[in-house]
């Protein structure tokens, strides 16, 4: 059951998980953090049988007491069986050596060019990976017969960064594509003008280009996404879906804003009419 209805008007999470989705056999749970700064991260949590999968989980310093203690209220963080990383970024991955320790088992989850870089947090390469094929075939098999559905989104903001869907949920775990900054945050968002606003500094900022934004969201638009589930700022629940998708296909971005045609570009066009 989606229970993001239910989470509207949330402002605070306090201590605890968050409950996003449960049904008897898989549970998706908010376990990021209580961060005073607009930049605050969600780390998230798939419980599904025995299989467990901590997504972005953030860094050392700021997050990972606190993402520890909302996972343990949940599962045994030692049970963590799959721990996702979207991309590279240290502050999703920089708690990484901190989770091998207590999760020995875990299997890191990410794209062949991510996997490169990880290792220089601080952990040996000899780790179980799964490597998110470019191809988009790369899926995790749950007990309840349904998967993880792993799709490359190419230079937002990584070159070779990834999202996840989950079949069972229809939850999109987006990592910074739907991102904001905000002020006051909200776990889900209501009102989604207001919400777009926070959302555009971020991907003016942080995403390659519009072609980039276009072709990632014509792959992913096709799947049944009932929520996108970033990394920053708020859940955007299926209301908002198909307008995040339209205005973020329509938002200039990164590599679009640079180099504007110069003031002697325009005047050497001018003398060759
Ligand atoms: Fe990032
Ligand atoms: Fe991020």
């Amino acid at each position: 059951m989606n229970l993001l209805d239910q989470l509207r008007g949330t402002t605070s999470a306090g201590e605890r998980p968050v409950a996003l989705y449960r049904s008897p056999d898989h549970s998706v749970y908010w376990v990021g953090s209580q961060e005073d700064t607009p930049f605050r991260c969600n780390a998230y949590l798939i419980v599904s049988g025995d299989v467990r999968i901590l997504f972005d989980p953030g860094s050392k310093m700021h997050h990972f007491e606190q993402v520890k203690a909302r996972v343990a209220t949940v599962v045994p963080p030692e049970s963590v069986t799959h721990i996702v990383l979207h991309h590279q970024d240290p502050d999703l991955c920089d708690s990484i050596p901190d989770w091998l320790a207590v999760a020995t088992n875990a299997t890191l989850v990410c794209t062949p060019r991510c996997r490169v870089l990880l290792p220089y947090y601080g952990f040996s390469h000899d780790v179980p990976w799964l490597d998110v094929s470019p191809n988009d075939n790369t899926v995790l098999e749950l007990p309840n017969g349904k998967c993880l559905a792993f799709v490359t989104s190419p230079f937002l903001h990584f070159p070779e960064a990834c999202v996840t869907f989950d079949e069972t949920s229809g939850f999109l775990l987006s990592s910074d594509i739907g991102a904001a900054i905000e002020n006051e945050w909200r776990l889900v968002v209501e009102d989604w003008d207001a919400h777009w606003k926070t959302m555009v500094p971020f991907h003016v900022f942080y995403m390659a280009s519009n072609r980039a934004l276009r072709g990632f969201i014509d792959k992913i638009q096709p799947f049944p996404i009932k929520a996108i589930l970033p990394q920053h700022g708020s859940i955007i629940p299926e209301a908002h879906v198909h307008s995040a998708w339209a205005q973020l296909r329509e938002l200039p971005c990164g590599i679009d804003l640079l180099y504007p045609a110069s003031n002697l570009e325009a005047a050497m066009k001018q003398l060759n009419r």
